[in-house]
């Protein structure tokens, strides 16, 4: 039995991978720790607190002291930290935020992790700390690729890497790393680009798509993404990072088509509008790295896991809506009008 903290399990990925953990491992202690900004949703994850399978504790990981008292008191064996400011359009416009939970944050676990001699910790990074690959259509991001973040988002997620780095080099502290592609399932915060748009075309609105539409994503399904971190946490490969993707690019345009096939609905709902401030063109993933080390496939083709993710949120309407309204109406931070 180990005490295992997912800190932002209440969010899309940490609760997708809450669940996983959960049925794989039901001898081990689950914690989650969760500031529920307005990304978090405890619902994700309330059949399990329900069961007694997880502690969920809510507080903020910027907070050092309650991070440090929660630490010395319950003496986890290993660390996940999801836990981020995720959204690219809100780094631009309020970037504080972004230093403080995933710069400042991230440290206060590792301090506390390293204080109270927790054997594994785990940093879930993201491929966007690259930067961008650009318009040739050619290239992957390795693990050798040098850090070139541009937006604050993906600024303050290459900060946090370093900072776990450093960890591993200075103390030969027991950390790993992991930096995915865009995910996308079940339970994704409708600010993103497949629940934003699958709700808009839903409700017969149109898609704001950003320049002209050919910046390109690499795509993955989360629980795919869940299976690669757990094969990390149970490696002994101290210091080292894997980059997690499918090989799965896509256009934005295409995912627009995608939504709008699904639902019947009309091309014409398709909408260019002012391109986003360091909007990265391309992402793409080489994961020959933990295919060769640790075995990793991804298990879900995109054709079956987009099909499985568009059923799921026309199937989940009243989350999308209890969850979006709660927060986007009159929302001062982005400044986008209520549904869009
Ligand atoms: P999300 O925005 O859906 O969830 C983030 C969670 O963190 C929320 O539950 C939120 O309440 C919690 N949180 C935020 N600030 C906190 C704080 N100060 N203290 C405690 N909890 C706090 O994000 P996501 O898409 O699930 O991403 C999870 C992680 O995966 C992030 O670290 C992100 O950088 C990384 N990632 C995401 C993607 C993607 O496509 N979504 C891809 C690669 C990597
Ligand atoms: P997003 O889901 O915000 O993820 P990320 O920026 O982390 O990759 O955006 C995915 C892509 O979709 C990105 O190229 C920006 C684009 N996009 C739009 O064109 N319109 C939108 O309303 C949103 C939210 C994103």
């Amino acid at each position: 039995m180990k005490k295992v903290l997912v800190t932002g399990g209440a969010g899309f990925i940490g609760s997708n991978y809450v669940h996983y953990h959960s049925e794989k491992y039901p001898e081990d202690k689950l914690y989650v720790l969760d500031k529920l900004t307005y990304a978090g949703n405890l619902p994700n994850i309330q059949t399990l607190v329900d069961a007694g399978k997880v502690v969920f504790v809510k507080g903020d990981i910027a907070d050092l002291e309650f991070v440090q008292e929660l630490f010395k008191a319950e003496k986890f064996d290993t660390v996940i930290n999801f836990a981020a400011e995720t959204h690219v359009d809100r780094s631009i416009i309020d970037p504080g935020i972004f230093v403080e939970t995933n710069i400042v944050g991230t440290h206060n676990l590792l301090l506390a992790s390293r204080e109270n001699n927790v054997s594994r910790y785990h940093q879930v990074s993201t491929d966007e700390v690259y930067g961008d690959l650009g318009d040739s259509g050619e290239g992957f991001f390795t693990e050798d690729t040098p850090l070139a973040p541009n937006p604050p988002y993906a600024a303050a997620k290459a900060s946090a890497d370093l900072l776990v780095r450093s960890y591993y080099e200075t103390y030969k502290f027991p950390v790993t790393i992991s930096r995915c592609s865009n995910n996308y399932g079940p339970y994704q915060f409708p600010e993103k680009l497949v629940p934003f748009f699958f709700k808009l075309a839903n409700e017969g609105k149109p898609l704001p798509v950003y320049g002209d539409g050919k910046n390109v994503r690499d795509w993955l399904y989360v629980v795919d993404h869940c299976k690669a971190i757990d094969l990390v946490v149970q490696s002994k490969n101290y210091g080292e990072v894997y980059n997690i993707g499918g090989h799965n690019e896509k256009s934005n345009i295409e995912i627009a088509h995608l939504i709008l096939k699904f639902l019947g609905q009309d091309e014409t709902l398709i909408t260019f509008v002012e391109d986003r401030k360091a909007h990265d063109r391309r992402y793409a993933i080489d994961p020959t790295k933990i295919g060769k080390d640790l075995g990793w496939q991804p298990g879900v083709k995109f054709e079956d896991g987009i099909k499985m993710t568009f059923e799921w949120y026309k199937n989940n309407q009243a989350w999308v809506d209890e969850i979006k309204n709660r927060v986007l109406v009159g929302d001062e931070k982005t400044g986008r009008q209520p549904n869009g």
